[in-house]
């Protein structure tokens, strides 16, 4: 054992090692999520973390962090901007403070279901759309699924946009997002994810949307009573590296860290798949009111005319080429 060196690319940030009995140095990095470690954003890191370090044979171990302990997605994607922190797995909701030309993405009702989803992010269209972190000083490696994001709340069950009207909703730090439902009629409430539940046990809020998945992991069923299968924005999830360190990668090692990614994203959609499949009757069972009917066409009306100026401040043809995959 020779002792840790601090330093390298980034000071105190890039850690490199020698280990006992051999010359080889091995740099250990972190990446880091705002869900617990059982759920599908904490599978898709751990599958990252495992590949890497068994494709680059041990020069790159991932170190994995659960539960928002380093920070908001928000506070995390600025940290891979500005090379602070050296890897994270997102949500898309805060991409576009960063990277605008992503706005497209958390467009609502955009995306049909899931297989649409998936099969855009994994065409061309989605590699084209992965490449604009670049001049931004962010490499992503792949896409994944945070899911289709549902209306929870406190107050009242929603059955139509009306009975949105005057709900205080904690939405993500995402301007998409926010100009969204403000057409709905709801007071948004832009919050980092590790304080969401404490304001919903509060009454901060009286409620906030996500998907299936991140609702059960987090136990939102024990301080909300009323879920509503809105399915109103598909949250996609995105697998972020600063792009310094991307460019000091050997092109061998670049495949790796993609084919990792990738792991990880067949891990997460994996995970996804398990949770849309349980989660509503778990959740009804521990007395959760679900209401899974609802009028969608009401909703996607209710939100034409901010969806007409996404498309128009976004590019029509990228939406329209989006919505029109089959
Ligand atoms: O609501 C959010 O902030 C996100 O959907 C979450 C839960 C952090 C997962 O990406």
């Amino acid at each position: 054992y020779l002792g840790w060196i601090k330093g390298a690319a980034l000071a105190g940030v890039a850690t490199i090692a020698l280990t006992a009995g051999s010359a080889q140095a091995q740099t250990v990095w972190r990446i880091n999520v705002s869900m617990p470690q059982d759920g599908h954003h904490g599978i898709a890191i751990d599958t990252f973390a495992e590949e890497v370090e068994r494709l680059t044979e041990g020069r790159y171990v991932i170190e994995t962090f659960y539960a928002g302990s380093l920070g908001g997605e928000r506070e995390s994607i600025e940290g891979v901007q500005l090379g602070t922190l050296e890897l994270t797995f997102t949500s898309t909701g805060p991409v576009p403070n960063f990277v605008p030309e992503l706005s497209i993405l958390d467009i609502p009702f955009l995306f049909r279901d899931y297989e649409h989803a998936r099969g855009v992010l994994d065409s061309e269209i989605g590699d084209e759309l992965l490449g604009r972190f670049e001049s931004h000083g962010i490499k992503g490696l792949a896409w994944a699924d945070n899911g289709f994001r549902h209306m929870t709340n406190d107050i009242r069950p929603i059955e139509s946009p009306e009975d949105l009207d005057g709900l205080k909703l904690r939405t993500m730090e995402s301007p998409v997002h926010i100009a969204a439902y403000r057409e709905f009629g709801i007071l948004p409430t832009p919050m980092a994810f590790p304080e969401v539940f404490a304001a919903l046990q509060q009454g901060v809020v009286d409620g906030q949307e996500n998907p299936l998945s991140v609702i059960e992991s987090n136990n939102f069923d024990e301080v909300q009573q009323y879920l509503s299968m809105t399915g109103h924005v598909f949250s996609p999830c995105v697998f972020l590296m600063n792009l310094d360190l991307w460019n000091g990668l050997s092109d061998e090692d670049q495949a790796h860290f993609v084919e990792a990614a990738q792991a990880g994203t067949a891990a997460n959609r994996a995970r996804v798949d398990e949770d849309e499949a349980t989660a509503i009757e778990t959740m009804r069972a521990d007395g959760m009111e679900i209401l899974e009917d609802i009028d969608r066409d009401a909703f996607v009306a209710a939100l034409s005319e901010v969806n007409a100026q996404f498309a128009e401040e976004f590019g029509a043809e990228e939406v329209q080429a989006i919505r029109d995959w089959q």
